[in-house]
């Protein structure tokens, strides 16, 4: 028994004492907007090369000419529909050219319901859409990533999910399921594959505006009090941050992370009563 608190207490430290990993060059997915706009800025910031992709291209083009402007870094733009089998391949493809190695994954690229509705009044393909775009690509990226990282003993992946993973969400079904699904592999593979040198990260935001350009018609129609809402900018920074310095899971926000653990300890059925009230109208 001791010595199995022993092996706790050791894990811990070697996470808290880990030093910063820098990478060098980094693939984001869904950069044309929101998160994963402010993600791919910050790494260039930071020194980073980056690989931009989504499907609009000409956001992309101009942030890639913004980054460029700003920072001495290569900035590659990638079109592509993460949906569809051929594109999706050909982002696997730039991930795993050993010309080019990338040393960071991004998967960013997600998308709620547009607008919330109960599972049963959505078009049965439009929720499968979503498990292909929130769960599908990102597996797939991430087992391509790994076949690289593991052998060159380096490498992170960041995995951008939601509060919605931890709680039920009325009129999110499947949003709330695939974001599980990511929280769940990313803590695994965080177990997994650290002894490779490989870091996993999973990003766990609240309410994150997304600014100019990002998809309309998701967030709900109640009104939110201010203080719920986060910076993309914040985030994208203390994302970044928790990916280098190795740590598994990345809530930002001090209530989010109150949020998260007083729904670990509430009885399952009060956490229901109070997502009935809170999204189910
Ligand atoms: N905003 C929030 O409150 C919040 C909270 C928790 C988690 N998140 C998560 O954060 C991530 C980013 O969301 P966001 O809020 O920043 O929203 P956003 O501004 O709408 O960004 C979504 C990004 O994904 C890309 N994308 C969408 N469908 C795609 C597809 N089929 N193929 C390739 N790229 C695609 C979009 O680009 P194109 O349209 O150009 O393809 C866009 O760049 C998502 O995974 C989301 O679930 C957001």
């Amino acid at each position: 028994m001791r010595s199995v608190f022993a092996r706790l207490a050791s894990a811990q430290r070697e996470t808290r004492w880990h030093g910063m990993v820098t990478y060098t060059s980094a693939l984001v997915t869904g950069a044309s907007s929101g998160i994963g706009q402010s993600l791919a800025r910050r790494l260039a910031e930071q020194g980073a090369d980056v690989v931009v992709v989504a499907r609009r291209g000409d956001r992309l083009k101009s942030l890639a000419e913004e980054l460029r402007s700003h920072y001495q870094v290569s900035i590659e733009v990638l079109t592509a529909d993460l949906t569809v089998p051929e594109e999706l391949a050909a982002v696997t493809e730039r991930l795993t050219d050993p010309d080019r190695p990338i040393d960071l994954l991004v998967n960013n690229a997600g998308a709620g319901s547009r607008p919330p509705r109960p599972l049963a009044d959505q078009p049965l393909e439009y929720e499968l859409g979503k498990v292909d775009l929130n769960v599908l690509a990102p597996l797939r990226l991430t087992h391509a990533a790994l076949s690289i990282m593991i052998p060159r003993r380096h490498g992170g992946i960041l995995n951008v999910s939601s509060i919605a993973g931890f709680l039920p969400q009325p009129q999110g079904a499947t949003y709330a399921a695939t974001k599980a699904f990511l929280t769940s592999m990313t803590e695994t593979l965080y177990c997994e594959a650290r002894k490779s040198g490989v870091h996993a990260t999973v990003l766990c935001p609240g309410f994150v505006r997304r600014g100019e350009g990002g998809a309309h018609g998701g967030m709900r129609s109640i009104r939110l009090p201010e203080f719920v809402w986060l910076d993309r900018d914040e985030v994208a920074r203390e994302a970044i941050a928790a990916v280098r310095s190795g740590e598994p899971v990345c809530i930002p926000g001090r209530h989010y992370r109150a949020a998260v653990k007083l729904s670990k300890i509430l009885p399952r059925s009060v956490s229901y009563r109070v997502f009935e009230r809170l999204w189910g109208r």
